[in-house]
């Protein structure tokens, strides 16, 4: 069983991605670290070079190719991996898909200065895209509300899926839950 953040660019979802294995010793992947070592070349340049539906093509070989042998991972997402094609019902049958749900003023501070991010542009455009994302991302398992320090965050998800009593989580994670 896995964990999977998804959410906007900027959301936090390597950072508590990170901290989850850190402290419970599970495994963590990046599916843009992902896509950036197949390639050898960064998503920008992928963006850049090829084209976003190139890159797209790649988000989805990477589910079928890579996470689907995933096991004990904690898994961060591209922004747009579970907007595209089937991708976040594959998502939901690999583990756990929490959605961190970050204001958008909070992320346009946190990434305005990056120019890592391709589809980081004219802020109206970024405002359309983030609502339009939303929709999708709220069809995680779970939705847990970022803004505060990214401890409150982990603190959230900890009650969520190592010691909360919930019969959802139980559903979804059966028997590894279970122990
Ligand atoms: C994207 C988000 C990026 C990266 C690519 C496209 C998106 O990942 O996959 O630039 O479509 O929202 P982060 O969410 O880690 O920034």
């Amino acid at each position: 069983m896995n964990i999977i953040l998804i959410g906007f660019m900027g959301s936090g979802k390597t950072t508590i991605a990170r901290m989850i294995c850190k402290k419970y010793g599970m495994r963590f992947v990046d599916t843009d670290k992902l896509i950036e070592k197949r390639e050898h070349l960064t998503v920008k340049e992928i963006f850049d070079k090829k084209g976003e539906n190139y890159f797209r093509e790649l988000e989805r070989q990477v589910i079928d190719s890579e996470l689907m042998f995933c096991e004990g991972c904690v898994i961060a997402t591209g922004g747009g991996m579970p907007c595209f094609f089937d991708n976040l019902e594959k998502l939901k049958s690999l583990g756990c898909v929490i959605f961190l749900n970050a204001p958008f003023n909070v992320i346009v501070e946190r990434i305005k200065d990056s120019d890592k991010r391709p589809l980081f542009g004219e802020i109206n455009e970024v405002e359309k895209l983030y609502d339009k994302r939303r929709k999708c991302y709220k069809k995680a398992h779970f939705t847990v509300s970022v803004g505060e320090s990214k401890e409150e965050v982990l603190l959230k998800i900890e009650k969520l899926i190592f010691k909360g009593n919930n019969e959802n989580i139980y559903k979804i994670f059966g028997e590894w839950y279970k122990g």
